[in-house]
């Protein structure tokens, strides 16, 4: 997979200080640590993966996109506010969320099942950055978030190739593709977007994942339109073999939506203490 894009390519004169949003700030920070760990993410794709070479070679360009959205992103955040420090905050983020890149089994399973989730992955970034270039004003994060999200998409395209091809032998059932697919989506209420959310922002006291869900959650979920939510679940749909334009799509999209806006209103009164 050849890179579409390069970190010189950013025009970094965009940026405009003024139209910057406070609460997608820390949001982007976040994801600033959390994409530039996409090393430790490749080295446990790899050693799942053994022995079919070909896809560890894919492995290997799609880290270095990952890691190069991180730094993109992280120099996106020094405009924005100079007094944060992406090394040592980096640095924090690894050592508090440790990903065990030794295991040679996939926690999903089985490699299809692995694959699977990582569209699940791909499908998210996907809709968040296009869920934020269209929530922000800011010129050069919309520029940036335009170019990232065009890389996840393609990103699910590689790892929805492979799928197929391990799904020819292993031959998953529509109800374990499913499994597969919202057991993945509802880890994005887990710990690592929270922590990262956390740590990137340099919160003083305790990590509370709960609380940090919902501080997390209530901008994010704002961000997205129901074409974005539409979107991503037309992907998911067909990565788990059903017809991307049919009825169920329009069901789990409506579904969907719902939950966001019910979820953003939740966390919105619950940190309000209402
Ligand atoms: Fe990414
Ligand atoms: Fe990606």
């Amino acid at each position: 997979m050849t890179p579409k894009w390069k970190f010189e390519d950013i025009n970094w004169t965009l940026f405009d200080a003024q139209k910057v949003n406070p609460d997608i700030l820390k949001i982007i920070k976040a994801g600033s640590v959390v994409e530039h760990n996409g090393a430790d993410y490749g080295a446990y794709l790899c050693n799942v993966f053994e022995g079919d070479e070909l896809f560890q070679k894919e492995i290997n360009s799609w880290e270095k996109d990952e890691i190069k959205h991180g730094k993109t992103l992280a120099k996106w955040v020094e405009l924005a506010d100079p007094s944060y420090n992406f090394e040592d905050r980096f640095k924090a983020y690894r050592e508090g969320f440790p990903i065990d890149t030794m295991t040679k089994d996939s926690i999903r399973g089985s490699c299809g099942a692995e694959l699977l989730a990582r569209c699940m992955v791909e499908i998210g970034t996907s809709s968040f950055y296009s869920a934020i270039k269209d929530a922000t004003d800011e010129p050069l994060l919309k520029h940036i978030c335009g170019k990232i999200a065009a890389d996840e998409l393609r990103h699910y395209k590689l790892f929805y190739t492979h799928f197929q091809r391990y799904q020819g032998k292993e031959k998953l059932t529509i109800f374990k593709r499913f499994k597969v697919a919202v057991s993945r989506i509802l880890e994005n209420e887990d710990e690592e977007l929270a922590f990262a959310y956390y740590i990137a922002n340099n919160e003083k006291g305790p990590f509370s994942c709960p609380y940090y869900t919902k501080v997390y959650g209530r901008v994010v979920y704002q961000c997205y339109q129901k074409i974005h939510v539409e979107r991503g679940i037309a992907l998911l749909c067909k990565a788990i073999g059903i017809n991307p334009r049919g009825v169920l799509q329009k069901i789990l999209s409506f579904v969907a939506s719902y939950m966001l806006t019910t979820k953003a209103r939740e966390y919105t009164k619950a940190l309000q203490g209402g």
